[in-house]
């Protein structure tokens, strides 16, 4: 049996396996410029995040209707129920699609399709989270959390996804600033290829809870201290680190060292379809390259519900 989890951070456009792809391009009669699954999986190489990003928003152009969306999350959700997962809180991106003319509410409703009766069709619970895409305009951030407003009732929080360096956190101040008054839970990815200012000024200006990665961290020991002292949660995402090159290899992943100086670390699988594993196989890789011992995984999928946003009597149901 896998260990009970929750994945904190995930962005469901991330979990398009090949074979999907491929069906929803048929049904929608979408040409994708790759000839088979094959072809497809071997552009799966990146130098970059920006080089994944290319391919990742490239194949967004399969998904059209509330049902490819609805088809996407079931299927995320069976492969993380067999992995252990038992909460799922989720990213997706509205900016990608309404830039292709695929509205609001087509991605919400689709994806509440599946995450409205998760619980009983995978025995997982869910919450979403809207991101905004760093590399857009903080105008467009402010019209994609006016256009959300008919739909908060299925949105947990807003976080901050993309292009990261070059666009740091401070260029969305007001947009948060409303999500806050708005009751919206905050988070932001920072610190992935951004430097460590990124997270200080996402904690300071954002007001967000979480950091999603937050890796360059270990760069300034100040902040180290700050991260343990204020129990901010980290979500890390090991096999993404590799793919996307922010690490040289697993073994030499900080993982180890973020969890002896005190962090409080999450294992994730950010866009399990490219980056080789959902969350089970994440917590596997650690386990045998890190030699992460029993007391160490128990940790962190003790984490992975304290950080949350599940009310934490939660947390003692799921161990
Ligand atoms: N969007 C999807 N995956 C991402 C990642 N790892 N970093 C930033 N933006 C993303
Ligand atoms: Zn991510």
């Amino acid at each position: 049996m896998p260990v009970p989890k929750a994945e904190l951070h995930l962005h469901i456009e991330g979990t398009l396996e090949p074979e999907l792809a491929f069906a929803l391009a048929a049904r929608n009669g979408v040409e994708l410029p790759y000839a088979d699954t094959d072809a497809l999986r071997e552009a799966y190489r990146f130098e970059d995040l920006q080089s994944f990003l290319n391919l990742y928003y490239e194949l967004m152009a399969v998904l059209r209707t509330e049902q490819d969306f609805a088809d996407l999350a079931d299927a995320y959700l069976a492969r993380a129920a067999a992995q252990g997962v038992r909460h799922a809180e989720i990213f997706f991106d509205p900016q990608a699609h309404m830039a292709r003319g695929v509205g609001m509410g087509t991605v919400v409703e689709g994806l509440w399709r599946a995450l409205g009766r998760s619980e009983e069709t995978h025995g997982v619970s869910t919450q979403l989270i809207m991101c905004f895409l760093r590399d857009e305009s903080a105008e467009s951030a402010r019209e994609t959390l006016e256009a959300a407003k008919p739909y908060l009732d299925r949105i947990i929080g807003v976080g901050l996804d993309s292009a990261e360096v070059g666009h740091p956190p401070v260029k969305f101040r007001e947009v948060y600033e409303e999500a806050a008054r708005l009751g919206l839970r905050r988070v932001a990815h920072a610190g992935e290829e951004g430097p460590p200012a990124y997270i200080t000024e996402a904690l300071d200006v954002l007001g967000v809870e979480r950091v999603d990665h937050g890796l360059r961290c270990m760069e300034d020991p100040a902040l180290v201290e700050r991260l343990v002292r204020e129990r901010v949660p980290l979500t890390l995402c090991p096999l993404s680190n590799v793919r996307l090159r922010t690490v040289d290899t697993l073994a030499e992943h900080p993982l180890p060292a973020m969890l002896d100086a005190g962090l409080l670390c999450t294992v994730n699988s950010d866009d399990p379809a490219y980056f080789g594993g959902y969350a089970g196989d994440n917590f596997a890789a650690v386990r045998e390259t890190l030699g992460l011992g029993e007391e160490r995984l128990r940790e962190l999928a003790r984490n992975s519900f304290l950080a949350s946003f599940l009310e934490h009597d939660e947390e003692r149901r799921a161990r």
